[in-house]
């Protein structure tokens, strides 16, 4: 694959864990300089020293992204200790789970799951990527951006609303040379996800068996699609969102995968 981010500058947001870690190291490993975001500083530190041992360059940035003047004073670090920002990954996210008349948590998740998103887009446009009439920003959406889980109506409004953003920073910052475009990941092996199977066995099997391609996804498969977007082979490619979902949003007709 080559060294495809030499000489850029990548944040990326939730990279302390998960799908967010595997893009941190997948973009040191092709050459980036990685400003490493998580709300768990720890974590962010966890991921900063993979990446320095194994030859990588990388900054630890921890904060909670609903916090916007951190956000600013995050990318503003950034931009004064390794010159500018090429590529924002929006990956930082949390789930919620409560049946919407009971449900509690909406500005809370409205803030991270999408406040914090915008607010990195602008901090990063503002701060370097307007001026330097370059940049690629990737937003992590879910299958719950393009249909609804139960029980999580903060969620599912959030992923709903991170492909909208995706569209219309795409449009108002093409002129300035900045792509915009949206991941949805299917079912990702993260440590959440890891406690489910091992928690509700059955279950899990059943709603694995629903996925076309028979597995869930590792997180590397959301890093390569993460940084295929982010390269110049994607020059071309702005406002849209890609499901790596392992086939499931081609059969959402209510049947199973086989006769
Ligand atoms: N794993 C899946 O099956 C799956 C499926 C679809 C979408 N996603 C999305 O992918 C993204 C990454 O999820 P993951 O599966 O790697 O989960 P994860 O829990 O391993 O990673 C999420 C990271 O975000 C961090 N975070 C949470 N709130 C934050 C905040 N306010 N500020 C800064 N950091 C914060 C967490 O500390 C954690 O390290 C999320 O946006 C999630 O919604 C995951």
């Amino acid at each position: 694959m080559g060294m495809r981010f030499e000489g850029k500058v990548a944040v990326v947001t939730g990279a302390g864990s998960g799908i967010g870690a595997a893009t941190a190291l997948g973009f040191a490993a092709e050459g980036a300089a990685v400003a490493v975001n998580d709300i768990d500083s720890d974590t962010a530190d966890k991921t900063v020293a993979e990446i320095l041992a194994a030859g990588g360059k990388a900054m630890s940035i921890a904060c909670d992204i609903s916090n916007t003047a951190e956000v600013e004073a995050a990318a503003a670090e950034v931009v004064s200790k390794f010159g500018q920002i090429d590529i924002l990954v929006n990956n930082a996210g949390m789930p919620s789970a409560a049946p919407a008349e009971e449900y509690t948590q909406f500005e809370r998740v409205m803030a991270v799951n999408l406040g914090g998103a915008f607010h990195w887009a602008k901090a990063a446009a503002v701060q370097s990527m307007i001026g330097n009439r370059s940049g690629s920003i990737i937003n992590i959406s879910s299958l719950a951006g393009l249909a609804a889980i139960a029980s999580d109506v903060g969620y599912t409004s959030t992923k709903h609303g991170l492909i909208g953003l995706t569209k219309a920073l795409a449009l108002d910052w093409a002129p300035y040379g900045i792509r915009v475009n949206c991941v949805a990941p299917g079912l990702t092996n993260s440590l959440m996800v890891a406690e489910a199977i091992e928690q509700f066995p059955e279950f899990m099997k059943t709603r694995i068996g629903r996925i076309p391609i028979g597995r869930v996804a590792e997180p590397l498969d959301q890093a390569k699609a993460i940084m295929f977007l982010a390269s110049d082979d994607a020059a071309y490619i702005t406002g849209v969102t890609i499901p790596v979902d392992g086939g499931q949003m081609a059969m959402n007709s209510g049947y199973s995968p086989t006769r």
